[in-house]
């Protein structure tokens, strides 16, 4: 990727190999900004393919983070970069979405939360470091994380996860209050990947550029909101 130049923003993109992450590189590529997106593993991913269309914009790297040795390891390489936005996209549902939190097994229980909660927070507080002063730094949360709209139940642990998630945000911004950095917890909408599934309302192509308009909109504003992708703050 070509050395970050004072015009060119950029972006550090968390779970970025498919789904709404790999849309998200498309879009930021598509407006003319630098990407470094991650991947687990070494096997090849869609983003390898917007790389090989973009080799001056998007660089691969790789980081799981529901491992703190990889994040720090990932920290290290990039320690020589400023990046505009650092946004944590993965994420993950339990197969059994019908499960109650009484019938989901206490396996799943721990990789839901600890891939959606615990995850992307210990992401952000080992990466943080990478993000200007004026930077944003952003999580994709969800609707389903509001205990305000639940109202008709359903997905008991992917809604625990991310109402888990906004939470844990809530107190990362009470600690940094006062900062000029602004921090977001996106809710997306139900979208149609391998996560929403094909019965989803919306296509990603539909739906990435206001995301991504939301994510570059809120630089402006410091402190945390959790915003839909019309830019409408959801009620926590
Ligand atoms: N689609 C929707 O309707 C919807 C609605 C609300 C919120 N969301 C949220 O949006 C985010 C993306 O969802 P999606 O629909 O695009 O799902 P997806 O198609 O299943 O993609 C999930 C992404 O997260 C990555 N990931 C999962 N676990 C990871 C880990 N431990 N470390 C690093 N990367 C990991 C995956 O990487 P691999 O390829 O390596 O597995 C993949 O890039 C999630 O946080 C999800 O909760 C989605």
């Amino acid at each position: 990727m070509r050395k970050s130049i004072a015009s060119t923003p950029s972006i550090l993109l968390i779970g970025a190999s498919r789904g709404l992450g790999y849309a998200m590189a498309g879009e930021f590529v598509k407006r003319r900004w630098n990407v470094v997106g991650t991947v687990r593993g070494k096997t090849r991913t869609r983003l390898h393919e917007l790389a090989d269309r973009h080799p001056d914009q998007v660089a691969i790297e790789s980081a799981d983070i529901t491992d703190p040795d990889q994040l720090a390891a990932l920290r290290d390489r990039l320690v020589n970069h400023r990046f505009d936005v650092l946004f944590v996209n993965a994420g993950t549902a339990n197969p059994h979405q019908d499960d109650t939190i009484a019938t989901v097994s206490t396996q799943e229980f721990v990789h839901v939360m600890v891939t959606n909660a615990l995850g992307p927070m210990r992401a952000i507080e080992a990466l943080e470091s990478l993000v200007a002063e004026d930077g944003l730094i952003g999580i994709m949360s969800s609707g389903q994380g509001s205990v305000a709209g639940n109202e008709k139940g359903g997905h008991e642990l992917y809604r625990g996860s991310k109402a888990a998630l906004n939470m844990f945000m809530r107190s990362y911004a009470a600690r940094h209050a006062g900062e000029r950095r602004s921090l977001l917890l996106m809710a997306p909408g139900w979208i149609r990947t391998d996560l929403g599934g094909p019965e989803a309302p919306y296509s990603v192509e539909e739906t990435i550029p206001d995301i991504v308009s939301v994510v570059i909109g809120k630089r402006d504003r410091p402190g945390l909101e959790y915003l839909d992708r019309m830019g409408k703050t959801v009620p926590w």
